[in-house]
């Protein structure tokens, strides 16, 4: 990772600041981005290599080439993109507008993939590049309250999994990372039926690992530049379940407490 030039988007906590801190820590020089810039300076703080802070909202996404050039100018290169900034849900389906199944979308979906399309031809010229996608288990599976979350992280897959075969011969490479439970603000912080703040950190996601574990369990994956990359706990195993075991996935998951 030393002087690695590493672009994270959803630097301003949970994941993506602790993502932040350890690639720092390991010599990357770090661009930090989200929305909320007087929390991107504190990051900044906590770094212990240089930093650009580069204010952005994934929901503004039709002038991302500004950004890169502003990357460019300053380090001259991309080495990495996490594109890990996201938003996500708390409401059923029949009782969400369309508006916020949009919404979620427009963050999780169309910002993701309008950086990587902004980030990619500067990977092509420099035949190198390694776009890094946080999905979610929610990208494997449905869940209760996760309509459009689920779905926003099943079309991460759908398009990263294109763009690799596109692009691996450039050498672009790409790692889709699918968390489980980590405890992070992520609850709280999701849209419920009428786009207001769910406000609550759910049971399932407070016992689940830390972030600082769940960044760590990710940088070993980017480092070996796996396709994809878990990061959780015992909930993991759901994914070989439902592979090998649909039907009793489905008996199983019914039951399990719908936060
Ligand atoms: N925690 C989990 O259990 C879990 C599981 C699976 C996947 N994930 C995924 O992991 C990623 C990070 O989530 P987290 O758990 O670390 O939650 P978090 O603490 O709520 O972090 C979310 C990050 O996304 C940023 N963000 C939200 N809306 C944005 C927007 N419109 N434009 C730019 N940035 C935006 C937030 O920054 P600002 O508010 O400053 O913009 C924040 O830095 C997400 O993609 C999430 O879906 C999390």
């Amino acid at each position: 990772m030393k002087n690695k030039i590493i672009w994270i988007t959803g630097a301003t906590s949970g994941i993506g600041e602790e993502l932040a801190l350890h690639l720092s820590s390991l010599g990357a020089k770090i661009i930090l981005s989200a929305r909320r810039v007087e929390e991107l300076e504190r990051v900044k703080s906590k770094c212990k290599n240089e930093v650009l802070v580069l204010p952005l909202d994934l929901s503004e996404n039709k002038r991302f080439d500004e950004k890169v050039n502003k990357v460019i100018a300053h380090f001259g290169r991309i080495d990495v993109l996490i594109n890990n900034g996201g938003i996500s849900q708390r409401s059923l389906v029949s009782e969400t507008a369309l508006e916020i199944d949009r919404k979620i979308m427009e963050v999780n979906y169309f910002g993701n993939i309008a950086l990587a399309k902004a980030v990619l031809p500067i990977f092509q010229k420099q035949k190198s590049g390694q776009f890094v996608i946080i999905s979610s288990l929610s990208g494997k599976f449905g869940f209760f309250l996760r309509s459009a979350y689920s779905a926003s992280k099943h079309a991460l897959v759908g398009f990263y999994e294109s763009l690799r075969l596109e692009e691996e011969t450039h050498g672009i490479k790409v790692s889709i990372v699918f968390p489980g439970l980590i405890k992070t603000s992520i609850s709280q912080n999701a849209l419920s039926k009428d786009g207001k703040s769910h406000g609550e950190l759910d049971e399932n996601q407070a016992k689940g690992i830390s972030a600082k574990k769940c960044a760590q369990q990710i940088i070993n994956g980017i480092e070996k530049e796996q396709l994809e990359i878990f990061a959780g706990a015992g909930e993991l195993k759901a994914v070989t379940l439902k592979r090998l075991f649909p039907k009793l996935f489905h008996k199983i998951i019914r039951k399990q407490n719908p936060t």
